[in-house]
């Protein structure tokens, strides 16, 4: 999107997600915890992505998941961990 769409809009970035204490997101920790990454390049998308699925759908099954992160490419995991990662999430 062009920068003047979001005229007047809140927008959220990955810097933004950790609390001001330093204190990760859920969706970062769950990400840390169960290994949804490794060269971290993907990442911030992934967390961002994961949890905007999640506040549509808190209850996603493994498919939705899938689906819902399906327009972000990770190069080094095979998405099994980061889909954990998410399903941890919603559990927590
Ligand atoms: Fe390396 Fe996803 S962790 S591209």
């Amino acid at each position: 999107m062009l920068a003047v769409q979001a005229d007047g809009q809140d927008i959220r970035t990955i810097e933004g997600m950790a609390a001001a204490d330093g204190t990760l997101h859920p969706m970062q920790q769950a990400f840390m915890e169960n290994h949804g990454l490794q060269c971290g390049y993907c990442t911030p998308g992934m967390v961002m992505a994961a949890t905007s699925l999640l506040e549509e759908n808190p209850n996603p099954t493994e498919r939705d998941v899938r689906i819902g992160l399906e327009g972000n490419l990770c190069r080094c995991t095979g998405y099994h961990n980061i889909v954990k990662s998410v399903l941890a999430a919603a559990s927590a």
